[in-house]
């Protein structure tokens, strides 16, 4: 990619980042709830991991699949901020003590640090059910879309997708595993939100079935190339992350394989007869990316 494609298309992420975390932050500025100051302390949990947002890829992948098919990006929307509830409730679980036990989070306090153990729990299951409330309510009107759309985030998010992925992640860091294990980890953990991310909008924006089949091909290569680019980010010359495919390949195998899931991601979204665009930057964004 070219510096002035890259910056532009840096510029069309941040606009879809700044979207986002305004819906967000209104969603949870609106939202009502019982009186009582218990439930204030966990709506604020909840609403102080999800306005420290990150690089807000999985709603920017959404937006941005929206966009390819010529439809309004409002149309995803609610999928896509529903997706990035689970993906921050993910993270506040997967920072308690009894899991990686971190202490911070995108350079500040992780929710339990802050909170509490306790209420860092009910904020990720608060996100986790907020998110399946938002999209039910958000297409309601097309009862059929409602239903699929849920069905398939649960099933990405749960334990056929990133649920089960982290359980698999945590019984692999006692064990040696091969290539194919850790992709499967891969794959669950990380992949499945991505991509139902991809399966997801083209399904909200009304794509035939096997239109639909392709994107969700194109969003699970993305959704791997993401963990690989991941694991590439966690690790350097003197240190490689254990259980990691860089341990197994070293890190210009691993680079090596990143670049050629990307092209199959690439392939992929001509496939759907998506030839050029913002979909195709991300790709290469993602093979490149520095956090
Ligand atoms: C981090 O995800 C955890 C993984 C699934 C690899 P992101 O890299 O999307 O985290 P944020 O949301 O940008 O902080
Ligand atoms: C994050 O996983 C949680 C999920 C993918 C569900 P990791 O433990 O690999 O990522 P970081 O390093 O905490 O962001
Ligand atoms: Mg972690």
């Amino acid at each position: 990619m070219n510096e002035e494609v890259f910056t532009e298309f840096k510029n069309e992420m941040r606009i879809r980042k700044e979207h986002v975390d305004h819906v967000l932050a209104d969603y949870f500025s609106e939202m009502s709830i019982p009186a009582g100051q218990g439930i204030l302390e966990l709506k604020k949990s909840m609403e102080y991991s999800l306005v420290r947002g990150g690089k807000r890829f999985r709603p920017t992948l959404c937006m941005l699949m929206a966009d390819a098919f010529g439809i309004d990006e409002s149309r995803v929307l609610p999928l896509a901020c529903a997706i990035e509830m689970i993906h921050t409730y993910s993270l506040i679980h997967d920072d308690l003590p009894s899991m990686d036990n971190d202490d911070f989070r995108r350079g500040e306090a992780t929710n339990h640090k802050v909170y509490g153990e306790a209420t860092a729990l009910l904020a990720g299951d608060g996100l986790l059910t907020e998110a399946f409330s938002l999209i039910a309510q958000s297409y309601s009107e097309e009862p059929l879309v409602a239903a699929n759309l849920v069905l398939l985030v649960a099933k990405a998010a749960g334990i056929h997708g990133m649920v089960g992925g982290q359980s698999l992640d945590l019984k692999a860091q006692n064990q040696e595993v091969n290539q194919a294990e850790i992709e499967t980890i891969h794959k669950m953990k990380t992949g499945a939100l991505i991509r139902v991310c991809a399966e997801g909008s083209a399904v909200a924006c009304g794509l035939s079935g096997e239109k639909v089949e392709l994107a969700k091909r194109f969003g699970a290569e993305l959704g791997l190339a993401f963990q690989l680019a991941d694991d590439l980010l966690d690790s350097t010359e003197d240190f490689i992350e254990p259980n990691s495919l860089p341990k197994i390949l070293g890190l210009a195998e691993t680079k090596k394989y990143l670049l050629q899931v990307s092209e199959r991601a690439h392939y992929t979204l001509n496939e759907l007869g998506i030839q050029k665009g913002w979909l195709h930057q991300l790709v290469d964004y993602n093979s490149n990316r520095k956090n």
